[in-house]
């Protein structure tokens, strides 16, 4: 487990501190930020900063511009929405190479408690390859680095792990802080029972999580479109539903060694189009010709809140059927109301399951929601994340 220097570890007031956060958010095409979680989750590290009398230098990437100035990515809606956050003026650099003019003359130019945002960190083509030169740059900005990027620490870019080489110290965030908190212990040193759920379409995608996590928990739930892989494993029909046949071998391994921790759906609601008003039956075992499996039936949904029922940690990654679609989404949401009434630590780690307990407005019951999806897959696969291995240790 990771044992870093935080933020409340070092000294601050009077500092240019430059923040690295995850402001990774979607937009829509009318440049509106539709989920704000990454933003609401980074304000405990930067209200931190600015009550103890520090320059705050946020910065973070926003999707995949590839070294090039993509107008549709840039950073300036998220100051807005920051500003509103923290009843603040934020400063938005605007500086296609990030450390330009612009951002020079705002960080001379501020004042213990003042706020700047350089542009989308991902407009430099150095960004993503760790290039020096512009950890440099970014370097040559402040006093102090924090990092608070948790959906970016499986990456080894310039604005997390090249500038936490430059500047010493390197400290974690609140965000960090909390998410390394919730994963590690869940994975390390859970109160026990520990139920994973791993749903989502391809087994291919979760190897190394399946592996790791089934040393470790007490009960593995597997829902979603892998588990369709898993059936075939089994011996069961799938019809047309998500296969991958190059590992149905290797889900046959992993059921013959984990006895009788994994549980898989033993009912299927089944349709013969990917299609919400696709008319829709429940079947039991095998999935007929040319039909595919859609849900969890409701006598998984049964065994699996049974198997939930005594839980203590519960850790989630992946929906269980199609739950962007409403006649689809009835085992995921179940799942989800279930884990809200839970009373055990609950993690919801990962792009696809954070969206499900958000849209089913149970995201603030849970103990967790993780900001992290790439990242949070592979801490739960035990992989040391660059992010926060470059940080100053204690
Ligand atoms: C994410 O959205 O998972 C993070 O912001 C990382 O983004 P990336 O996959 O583009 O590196």
């Amino acid at each position: 487990m990771y044992n870093k220097l935080t933020v409340e570890d070092v000294e601050v007031k009077g500092k240019r501190v430059l923040v690295r956060c995850d402001f990774n958010v979607p937009l829509n095409d009318k440049q509106e930020i539709t989920d704000e979680n990454r933003i609401v989750g980074a304000l405990p590290t930067i209200n931190y900063l600015i009550e103890n009398g520090a320059k705050v230098i946020l910065c973070s990437h926003m999707g995949k511009p590839k070294g090039n100035p993509v107008p549709e990515l840039s950073l300036a809606p998220v100051a807005k929405r920051l500003s509103e956050k923290l009843g603040k003026e934020v400063v938005f650099a605007a500086d296609d190479n990030v450390v330009g003019e612009n951002a020079k003359k705002a960080v001379a130019e501020m004042k213990e408690g003042d706020v700047v945002l350089l542009e989308n960190t991902r407009y430099r083509a150095e960004e993503t390859k760790n290039v020096e030169e512009f950890s440099k740059e970014l370097a040559s900005l402040c006093d102090l680095f924090v990092n608070d990027a948790f959906g970016t620490a499986h990456r080894a870019h310039c604005s997390n792990v090249g500038v936490s080489a430059l500047v010493q110290p390197a400290v974690a965030g609140y965000l960090i802080e909390k998410e390394i908190k919730f994963l590690g212990n869940a994975v390390n040193a859970p109160e026990r029972p520990l139920v994973a759920i791993l749903g989502g379409s391809k087994v291919s995608s979760k190897i190394s999580v399946i592996e790791n996590l089934l040393k470790k928990v007490d009960k593995l739930i597997i829902g979603g479109g892998m588990a369709y892989t898993f059936f075939a494993a089994q011996g069961k029909t799938t019809g047309t539903s998500l296969l991958e046949p190059d590992f149905i071998d290797y889900a046959k391994k992993m059921l013959d060694n984990a006895g009788d921790k994994i549980l898989l759906p033993i009912d299927t609601v089944i349709a013969q189009k990917f299609d919400n008003d696709a008319p829709s039956e429940v079947v039991e075992g095998d999935i007929p010709e040319g039909w595919m499996g859609l849900d969890i039936g409701p006598k998984t949904i049964a065994m699996f809140k049974e198997a939930l029922a005594d839980a203590k940690t519960v850790v989630w990654n992946g929906p269980m059927g199609v739950f962007e679609m409403p006649n689809f989404a009835k085992g995921t949401n179940e799942i989800a109301s279930m884990l809200a009434e839970l009373d055990a630590t609950t993690i919801i780690g990962g792009g696809d399951s954070v969206a499900a307990v958000n849209q089913a407005g149970l995201g603030d019951k849970m103990s967790h929601v993780s900001t992290g999806g790439g990242a949070s897959m592979e801490f739960l696969e035990g992989k040391v994340l660059p992010g926060i291995d470059a940080l100053t240790d204690k």
